[in-house]
């Protein structure tokens, strides 16, 4: 099969019904959203939804998120009253928040693995909001990357996983945000995020103040309630370690790895702070300022990649204060370097 990449800032309407055809015919595309990459199908359609999990080599236990381009396709997809939600939806919908709802009987099992609930996201990215409409079903779609890679935030990357195994990849640029969605489960007796991401959990606890993190996200000890936080994630090709502490304990930390592994080739990927307080000579990628999050975030899935491309064989990562953004910020890297710790 043959990639087909459309540049949709170029052919907006031609690609948007290119991509909503293939949709219908039970077809695969790749589009961007605001977050990362998303690898749809038909999310009513059990036979198309199945083939993501193919094509990915997803496991079969690991629900989908349906994304909606209105409250009505909302209302069709769950049994529960939206007063529960209101808030949020009106907060932070079309944006980077996945909702978790009892689901309807419409949604095939497919899609949530089987359980009684359904993730469902109303994405702000203007592409994905128009393929959705165009397509007039809700989209199945998980990140377009194979299954415990990074996430994809460009079309290059959603091509390097995904070449020949789909007909069409729809390019709309760089993503905003870098990592996936929040996931808030709304059916529990808390609201309790399963998995941190662009809305935090500090600006959640505005309109839910008993909202928490799922024990899973700051233990690895607990099993997590969200069946795609068990598996291994983000993993690049390169050993990976995570560099943590003050800025004067990180940069010993580094000079002395650097000095005692010579014979390796070492990527670094640093925060502008610790790069200039540093001198540290090879390959380095400055993730940005500590004080802006949203660049960081932005940047760790691809220069995880790039990485890759370069052929490293260790990676050295700055780590970020576990607050705010910085929760989902740490919460990848941690899966990505399967949680090893410089010096540790
Ligand atoms: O930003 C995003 O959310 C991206 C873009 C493409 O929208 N999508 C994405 O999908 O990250 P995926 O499949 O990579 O992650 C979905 C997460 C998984 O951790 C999955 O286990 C969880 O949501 N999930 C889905 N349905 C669930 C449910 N009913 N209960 C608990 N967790 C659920
Ligand atoms: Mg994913």
């Amino acid at each position: 099969m043959k990639t087909e990449i459309i540049d949709v800032k170029k052919f907006f309407d031609s690609g948007i019904k290119k991509a909503a055809r293939l949709i219908d015919d039970g077809e695969l595309v790749a589009f961007p959203t605001e977050t990362v990459y998303g690898l749809g199908a038909n999310g009513l359609d059990a036979i198309a939804t199945k083939k993501i999990f193919e094509v990915k080599g997803r496991p079969q236990d690991n629900p989908l998120i349906l994304h909606i381009s209105d409250l009505d396709m909302l209302k069709k997809l769950t049994i529960d009253s939206l007063e529960r939600a209101m808030p949020a939806i009106k907060a932070f919908w079309p944006g980077p928040l996945t909702i978790i709802f009892n689901k309807s009987k419409i949604i095939p099992n497919e899609v949530t693995a089987g359980l009684s609930t359904v993730a469902i996201r109303f994405p702000s990215n203007e592409i994905a909001r128009a393929l959705i409409r165009e397509a007039k079903v809700p989209i199945a779609a998980p990140s377009a990357n194979i299954s415990g890679r990074p996430s994809p935030t460009d079309a290059k990357t959603c091509y390097e996983d995904l070449a020949g195994k789909i007909n069409l990849i729809l390019d709309g640029g760089n993503t905003n945000y870098g990592v996936e969605s929040t996931v808030l489960d709304l059916t529990t007796k808390l609201p309790t995020i399963y998995r941190p991401g662009g809305i935090t959990l500090e600006m959640l606890k505005k309109i839910y103040p008993n909202a928490v993190l799922d024990k899973a996200i700051l233990s690895a000890k607990e099993k997590p309630k969200s069946p795609g936080q068990k598996y291994k994630h983000y993993a690049p090709k390169a050993e990976m370690f995570l560099v943590l502490g003050d800025s004067d304990r990180k940069k010993f930390l580094i000079e002395k790895y650097l000095a005692e592994n010579k014979d390796k080739k070492i990527g670094l990927m640093l925060t502008e702070e610790l790069f200039e307080k540093s001198d540290f000579n090879g390959n380095i990628k400055i993730l940005g300022s500590v004080s802006d999050e949203v660049k960081i975030a932005s940047n760790i899935f691809r220069f995880l990649r790039e990485f890759d491309e370069e052929k490293m064989d260790v990676i050295l990562c700055e780590g970020v204060e576990e607050k705010n953004l910085g929760t989902a910020i740490m919460n990848r890297l941690r899966k990505s370097s399967s949680n090893k710790i410089l010096g540790e």
